[in-house]
């Protein structure tokens, strides 16, 4: 009798396993192709802006690309894609130039995206920004 319930006990352990085993395999697959959830927010990225202190850069994934948003020492607040016109690299925030420099190629860019030197053949393309209540929204 004891061994009976030993088995029906691995049995249900076993089977478990097996359920977990295989929700496991397949739910990644189900998120792959179950549509999109209708988002509210959809396509813009919120941001408090205490997050952004004056001649600061935050940078965040914006429609699955790379941007960022400067908070210039006057105070504007500018929002840029951070994909390098040239090749595409990512760029990055040179705090103490107060600009961005691509560090495949080396092109520079003004904390506004305008091109300073380098290959880039244009400047970095500008996001929408507005401010309400303490937060950021950009898109
Ligand atoms: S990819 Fe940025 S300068 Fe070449």
């Amino acid at each position: 009798m004891e061994n009976n319930s030993r088995r029906t006990f691995l049995g249900l352990c076993l089977g478990g396993l097996a359920v977990g085993a295989a929700a496991s395999a397949t739910y990644p697959l189900y998120r792959y192709l179950a549509p999109r959830q209708a988002d509210t927010n959809a396509g813009k990225v919120v941001i408090p802006e205490k997050d952004v202190p004056l001649g600061e850069a935050k940078f965040f994934e914006f429609a699955g690309a790379a941007a960022v948003l400067v908070r210039t020492t006057k105070g504007e607040l500018i929002a840029l894609s951070a994909v390098c016109t040239h090749l595409g690299c990512i760029v990055q925030w040179e705090k103490d130039k107060q600009s961005f420099l691509c560090p495949c190629h080396a092109g520079y860019y003004t904390a506004e995206g305008t091109v300073i030197s380098g290959p880039p053949p244009r400047p970095l393309p500008k996001l929408p920004v507005s401010v309400a209540d303490g937060s950021i929204t950009i898109g």
